[in-house]
């Protein structure tokens, strides 16, 4: 597709330097709204059994005082042990110390939303058929020292 101003590519496997300029052009934009930098900062809970293999983890970012998850599993074999609420609060409990004061991520209607509504997360919005015939949730909970919201 070719506009006036220049030429767009479908990419598959775009290079890392190319989406940080989007990333800066983002950020420098918030700036000149008198918006702080979203600095975003990984957070990544890792669970190994005794050999050392990745059995479950978190996988996350801090910005703009928010913790988002965006990823969190645990292998079958271990499920229901209290391993899934561990990490969650481990990282809600490292969020806190990083100042922040909200937690915000989704899940799917095959997936966990009971499991977090049980860890205090609330359901503030829904988007059906995604995928089709089901239904995305998008949660979030007030960590320590934030006001409710
Ligand atoms: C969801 C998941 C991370 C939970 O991990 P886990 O280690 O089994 O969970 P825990 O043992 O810490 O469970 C804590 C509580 O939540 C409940 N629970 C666990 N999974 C649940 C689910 N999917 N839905 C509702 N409740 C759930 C447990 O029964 C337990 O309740 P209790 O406190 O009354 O005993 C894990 O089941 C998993 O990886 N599932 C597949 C992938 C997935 O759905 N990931 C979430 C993506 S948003």
């Amino acid at each position: 597709v070719t506009t006036r101003a220049c030429v767009l590519a479908l990419e598959d496997q775009p290079a890392s330097d190319d989406c940080a300029v989007i990333e800066r052009g983002l950020v420098e934009h918030a700036v000149a709204q008198g918006i702080e930098p979203r600095n975003h900062r990984s957070l990544t809970i890792l669970a190994r059994d005794g050999d050392g293999r990745v059995v479950g983890g978190l996988v996350g970012t801090t910005v703009w005082g928010w913790l988002q998850v965006t990823q969190l599993w645990v292998a079958d074999a271990i499920r229901g042990e209290g391993h899934g609420a561990a990490l969650m609060r481990y990282a809600e409990a490292e969020a806190v110390n990083r100042g922040c004061h909200h937690a915000l991520l989704d899940t799917f209607d095959f997936q966990a939303r009971g499991f977090y509504e049980r860890l205090g997360y609330v359901v503030f919005g829904e988007v059906r058929d995604f995928p089709r015939g089901h239904t995305r949730f998008f949660m979030r909970k007030v960590l320590d020292g934030g006001s409710p919201a």
